[in-house]
């Protein structure tokens, strides 16, 4: 499947910053918190968070990726949005510092608890939907695996027993609230995360994160360049 207009979606900006300069984007607008960058034909859009004037910092979490993602299909009718940002993993399921995941099957929720009966359980895991990976995963030796949405970035023991229950791969902030946003427009979503920490080592999951940060954004970049090239029209 090709598509005709792909937003990809981010929340930090030194991770967006190489694919910006990449399909060489212009700034477009500024709907409030969010950027909005562009090619000439608005074919490829590139939208950010946006900051927090408080802190001086990106917008980060669940709350300002479902803004993003609700003025991006409202203002530029994209076919695809792609989520593309950094993440935690588990070691013991094998991964490394800089592996780069597709969404596979489909996005949840690992911090909503919601024990009543009626459904509100699985409201509050999500389970939203995500396009087919099979073969972009063969096509750029990518790994599939299950993106979990969290709005801390630590990971308590409650948040760790839903992970396990749901199989989850990836541990991150945003994917779930954009492809919740998606599956109420019938917008087709994907995701892709590089891995930057581990959320099952004992050490302090936020040292690696900074740490590997810059390597991971250069490899993220390189791999939305191929899934972008190779999905648009
Ligand atoms: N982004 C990078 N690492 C993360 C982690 N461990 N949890 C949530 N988001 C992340």
């Amino acid at each position: 499947m090709k598509y005709n207009t792909i937003a990809i979606v981010m929340a930090m900006e030194e991770e967006a910053l190489p694919l910006i300069e990449h399909y060489a984007l212009k700034k477009i607008q500024f709907h409030n918190p969010v950027t909005v960058y562009g090619n000439n034909d608005l074919s490829l859009i590139l939208s950010l968070n946006g900051k927090s004037i408080e802190y001086k910092i990106d917008n980060i979490g669940s709350q300002a990726a479902a803004i993003n993602t609700h003025i991006v299909i409202e203002k530029y009718d994209p076919d695809l949005i792609i989520n593309c940002g950094t993440a935690g993993a588990f070691k013991s399921k094998n991964t490394k510092i800089g592996d780069v995941f597709i969404a596979d099957k489909c996005v949840c929720y690992h911090d909503r608890r919601i024990s009543l009966p009626g459904g509100y359980e699985e409201y509050g895991y999500g389970n939203y939907r995500v396009i087919n990976s099979d073969i972009i995963a063969e096509k750029f030796d990518l790994k599939q695996g299950i993106i979990s949405t969290g709005d801390a970035f630590d990971a308590g023991i409650e948040d760790l027993n839903i992970m396990k229950k749901n199989n989850v791969d990836v541990k991150e902030m945003e994917a779930a609230a954009i492809a919740w946003v998606c599956q109420l427009n019938n917008v087709d979503f994907t995701a892709l995360k590089v891995i930057t920490d581990f959320v099952d080592e004992p050490h302090k999951t936020g040292d690696d994160f900074l740490t590997n940060l810059n390597l991971a954004s250069k490899k993220l970049k390189d791999k939305t360049i191929e899934l972008v090239d190779y999905l648009k029209k």
